[in-house]
Parts: C-alpha cells; structure tokens; sequence
C-alpha cells in the first residue's frame, strides 16, 4: 500500500539541514506500522511527506502504486487517499463537527450534500459521538474532538491513515477513547502508520515499529523482537529513556 524508498528531505532555513537521509518504507495492506524516535528525528517529516504536505526531494513514494512525487498528479484527490491526524486536531473552529466533516466530501470527492451527511452522521456514531453533529469544535473535549478530526479524516475514504502523535495533547483520561478508536481501526484492517509514545498501543497493535534517528530508518522489527532485543545502540538508548 505504501512504497517509500529512499526518501530525502532538505530544509534550507534557518540553515541548510539534511531532514531525511534515504528514508525507506514498505507498508502493505491492513498493516499497523509504529514510527519512534528521538525528537527532530525527522517522523513528522517523513509522515507529511507521505501526503505531500512535503514534497521530497529525492526518492520514490508510491501509494497503492500511484506515484505521489509525480508533479502532475491530482494532488487533493491523491492526498484524500492518505487520511492524515494531528497532535492538534486541525478542526475547523468556526464549522459544526457536521460540516467539519461534510465539506471536503463534497468537494474533493464530489458527493451530493446529502450522502455527505448520512457518511458524516454514521462516521460520527463509529467514534462514539453521533449526539455531537451540531456543536461547534470548542464545545468538546480534546478527545471528542480527535475523534472528530478522525472521522473527518475517514470520510474521505482514504486507502491509508497516517496519525501523528494523535494522543500528546490530550489529558492523560482521554488518550484511552482515542487509542480505542485507533484499535478499532487497526482490526477492520485500515493500512495506518502511526507516531507515537504510547508504547502500549505499539506492543498490542503494531505489525511493525520503526525507530527513526537523525533523519534515517535505523531500525524495524516486529514489536516482541524490537522491545526485548533492539540491535542498534541508539535503539537501546532510546528505549531505555522512554520505558
Ligand atoms: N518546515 C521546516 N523548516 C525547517 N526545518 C524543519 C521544518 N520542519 C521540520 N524541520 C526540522 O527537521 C527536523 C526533523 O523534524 P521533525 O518535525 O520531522 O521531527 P520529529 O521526529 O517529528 O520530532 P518531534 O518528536 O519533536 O515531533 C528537525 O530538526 C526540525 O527542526
Ligand atoms: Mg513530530
């Protein structure tokens, strides 16, 4: 489903730095891959470049083999292909949770007001807060309102999920719901790679954990061997500061 190989990434300001080194990245279909790492890593990077809110500079990023980096690509229907949550929800404060989730099914997948609605209110029922149409974004909790802006999110129909860091900013009570919903996820077989500290979610859920450190994929293994035998120094140091 995604095929990202050797992926570079430069920033130029505030100075020239070298934010992804020949990143590489297989995921196949209904796998859950945990990306972590140190911060400045480059996980966030290698994330938005899997949706083209960066575009690489080198490399190759097929997503269920349509070429990402192909500069006449379709870009909103290619980047509704790939569902993107952030650590700060992104919802649009001024729109109901209704129309947060029903105006880019109208416009970049071109679905009639009502379809939109009846995919919105059922999406909003599988996250556990169908009652909440009508309310504007800081009438929720955090967590309600990342359910939200998954949903928005699914709405799109999208062929990957990407999350990054979707609980760090929620209070510690909330990370639950939102970690359920993401598990949920994960069994009805969504592709989804996911940057996280949640550790737990890592052991239970992922098909695979990859350490990222200094813009590169250091290391990937599957969760048993990656928790109980890391073979890069780095790894070992990491894990020793976060578990
Ligand atoms: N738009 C940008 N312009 C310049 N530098 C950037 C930009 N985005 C990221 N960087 C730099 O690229 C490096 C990788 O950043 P990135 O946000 O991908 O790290 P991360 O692993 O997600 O870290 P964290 O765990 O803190 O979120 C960092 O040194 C960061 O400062
Ligand atoms: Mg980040």
């Amino acid at each position: 489903m995604i095929q990202a190989r050797n992926v570079n990434k430069y920033f130029y300001v505030p100075q020239e730095l070298h934010a992804l080194k020949d990143a590489s990245l297989e995921v196949a279909a209904g796998e859950v891959v945990v990306i972590i790492g140190p911060s400045g890593s480059g996980k966030s990077t290698f994330l938005r470049c899997l949706n083209r809110l960066e575009y690489a500079d080198s490399g190759e990023i097929l997503i269920d083999g349509e070429d990402l980096l192909d500069p006449r690509a379709e870009i909103n229907r290619l980047r509704a292909e790939t569902g993107m949550v952030f650590q700060s929800f992104n919802l649009f404060p001024h729109k109901t949770v209704l129309e947060n989730l029903v105006m880019a099914q109208i416009s970049v997948r071109k679905r009639s007001r009502k379809e939109a609605e009846a995919k919105s209110m059922e999406l909003l029922q599988r996250v556990g807060i169908g009652e909440k149409f009508g309310v504007y974004p800081e009438q929720l909790s955090g967590g309600q309102q990342q359910r939200v802006a998954i949903a928005r999110s699914l709405a799109m129909d999208p062929k990957v999920m990407l999350f990054d860091e979707p609980t760090s900013a929620l209070d510690p009570e909330m990370v639950g719901e939102v970690l359920d919903v993401m598990k949920d996820l994960a069994r009805e077989g969504m592709t989804m790679v996911v940057v996280t500290h949640e550790m737990g979610f890592a052991r239970e859920v992922a098909d695979r954990v990859v350490f990222m450190d200094h813009g590169v994929v250091l290391e990937e293994a599957a969760p048993g061997p990656f928790f109980s035998a890391p073979s890069h120094e780095r790894t070992i140091a990491f894990l020793k500061q976060i578990l």
